[in-house]
């Protein structure tokens, strides 16, 4: 039996079209092609028995029915396979659900210390780095806290070399800083006032690892000196941070206190967002928290920097950023800062 013609190049049309199929899109293309109801090829072949001369209509008619069934367990088959090997390179399903990438986000941590960052670059004040690894005279002598000073065990150090006694002499010890403020040494050692300027970054305690303390948080250390500066400046200008960090209807309170590099010292309580001021667990019924350290710069700490303490004046400011999270999210274990406990962590977010 000599082949039909027609159904011939058909078969060759489909044999071409099947040896392209890559994908699956391909597949679907061809057989859309072929097989398509109203217009496909192999389908178009099988309607068009009735047209035949009636003695053709039989042997043409079981051929053009033998290549449909052919083509369909012909794509059939590639289907499978394809689908077998998927993913082919380069084949994209876009039937699949889009894969959302975690996305990161600054640690809470981060997010209060930009904060302070932001409320006082706004107020004119430029951003300073120093050393970690820091030395006596920084950390301690230039802040009027000479060795043995007792105002040095407000302050568990942590020394790399063994730390000056009075009866050896002068050897330098080297410690991890204590805090910020040796940073206003830093500052004020290398430029002339007026200036006002933060320092934020990591301070190291020997302390314990507990609800309350770590051996290691984060301070930020403030310093504004020029020749007419009051204490009215650093009351306003602290009361205008604590209402930018916690918010307008916040009240703050300054109570006398002691630091060595200034006088007078005071401390900035503000009042309990818990309670609202009224007394609560948080605010031990007192109606205030306290938030920082801070007070006029001491004339010995402008007489170790070559400053005359007649000519200027400063303030200075030191506050935990710890702290400051921890009231700002209502949270009381500082350790859960430092565990990177995904789900807590995700939670938080100014
Ligand atoms: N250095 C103090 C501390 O770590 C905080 C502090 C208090 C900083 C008073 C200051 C200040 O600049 O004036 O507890």
């Amino acid at each position: 039996m000599t082949p039909d013609p027609e159904l011939e190049r058909i078969r060759q049309r489909f044999d071409e079209a099947h040896a392209s199929i890559a994908t699956l899109v391909d597949l679907e293309t061809v057989r859309n092609l072929f097989l398509n109801r109203t217009d496909g090829l192999a389908n178009a072949a099988v309607k068009g028995i009735a047209a035949r001369p009636v003695d053709e209509r039989r042997v043409f008619g079981a051929a053009a029915n033998a290549l449909k069934r052919d083509i369909e367990a012909t794509l059939a088959a590639r289907e499978t396979a394809l689908r077998a090997h998927a993913p082919v390179a380069g084949v994209v399903d876009v039937t699949l659900p889009g894969r959302v990438p975690p996305v990161g986000r600054r640690h809470p941590l981060t997010q209060v210390r930009d904060r302070v960052e932001a409320i006082f670059t706004a107020m004119g004040y430029g951003v300073i780095d120093g050393p970690e690894l820091e030395d006596e005279w920084h950390n301690f002598e230039a802040l009027n806290m000479p060795a043995e000073h007792p105002a040095r065990d407000m302050q568990d150090t942590l020394y790399l070399t063994s730390p000056v006694r009075a009866s050896e002499g002068s050897r330098p010890a080297t410690l991890l800083r204590t805090h910020t403020s040796g940073m206003q040494i830093r500052y004020m050692e290398a430029h002339d006032p007026p200036f006002r300027v933060i320092a934020p970054g990591r301070v190291y305690r020997r302390d314990n690892f507990d609800a309350t303390h770590t051996p290691m948080f984060t301070q930020v250390e403030g310093l504004v000196v020029g020749e007419a500066i009051t204490l009215g400046h650093l009351k306003g200008t602290l009361d205008a941070f604590a209402k930018g960090l916690f918010g307008r209807d916040i009240r703050t309170r300054f109570r006398p206190s002691f630091f060595p590099y200034t006088e007078p010292s005071a401390e900035l309580d503000v009042s309990c967002r818990a309670c609202g001021g009224t007394g609560c667990a948080l605010c031990k019924q007192t109606g205030w928290i306290e938030v920082l350290g801070c007070g006029m710069v001491h004339p010995a700490v402008f007489e170790a920097v070559g400053y005359d303490p007649n000519t200027y004046t400063g303030f200075a400011f030191g506050v935990g950023i710890e702290r400051l999270a921890l009231l700002f999210y209502g949270i009381d274990d500082i350790r859960m800062f430092y565990e990177n406990d995904l789900r807590f962590l995700e939670q938080l977010d100014l």
